[in-house]
């Protein structure tokens, strides 16, 4: 396996998701980042959550490759706001029909829904104001909601290629503070996350009770 440095000099280059790497990103989504009411909901919805990078004028969606092959992507925003907002006035419908689809063939899954979700999800629905999107922060705030990276290039110093070529765009958007939140039984991520200079926070649940460790980048 070569060095980082070899590897982020040499072989990895990045480029800007298309359409058509959504699936694959997908497939390393559902391989990596297993748990979580989106992958419980199937691949169709996955991949219009994905689309909504590529459309949102905040979205960032990046493919590292190495050796002109497929190795790890990234998907975040310049704006969480932004992001936000645009997810609930342009998206919302397709993603509302899509997760229909997925609760009525997932039985198992309305529970669950109605118990955690429905709510704040009816809510949303409705409004599409400002207030369904509130900043976490009083600066300018993009969020890393994603990062994968293939097994077996693991290590190899593609995550870190990704997460600083998203650094460097946060930049030239002006961005002042990236988010992100990890598992908190991610130990390999935290410790990825550390090393590129991202500072812990205190931990969260999400409406599973899942705990989560959020990370501060301020740039
Ligand atoms: C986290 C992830 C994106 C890192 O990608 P990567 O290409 O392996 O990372 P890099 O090679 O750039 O950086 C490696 C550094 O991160 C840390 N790290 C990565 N994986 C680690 C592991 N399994 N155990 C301990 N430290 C680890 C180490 O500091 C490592 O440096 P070292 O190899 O010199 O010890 C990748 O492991 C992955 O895809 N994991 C599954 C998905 C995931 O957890 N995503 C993040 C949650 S949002």
């Amino acid at each position: 396996m070569p060095s980082a440095t070899q590897a982020e000099t040499a072989a990895v280059s990045l480029r800007v998701m298309e359409l058509n790497d959504v699936p694959a990103a997908v497939r390393l989504h559902r391989a990596n980042l297993a748990s979580g009411f989106f992958v419980d909901l199937g691949d169709r919805f996955l991949c219009r959550y994905y689309r909504t990078f590529l459309t949102s004028p905040a979205g960032v969606a990046l493919v590292a490759e190495v050796d002109g092959r497929s190795a790890g992507f990234l998907v975040g925003s310049t704006d969480d706001v932004v992001h936000r907002r645009h997810v609930m006035r342009l998206d919302r419908w397709n993603l509302a029909r899509t997760g229909t689809a997925s609760l009525i063939v997932r039985p198992e899954l309305i529970a669950r829904f109605a118990r955690t979700r429905a709510r704040r999800f009816l809510k949303g629905m409705r409004h599409s104001s400002p207030q369904d999107t509130t900043p976490l922060d009083q600066v300018r705030t993009g969020m890393l909601s994603h990062v994968a990276v293939e097994g077996r290039l693991r290590r190899a110093g593609v995550g870190a290629r990704l997460v600083r070529g998203f650094i460097d765009i946060a930049k030239v958007h002006g961005v002042e503070r990236l988010r992100l939140y990890t598992s908190y039984d991610n130990e390999a991520a935290q410790r990825f996350y550390r090393r590129l200079g991202w500072k812990p926070q205190q931990v969260l649940c999400d409406a599973d009770s899942r705990p989560w460790v959020p990370f501060v980048l301020d740039l």
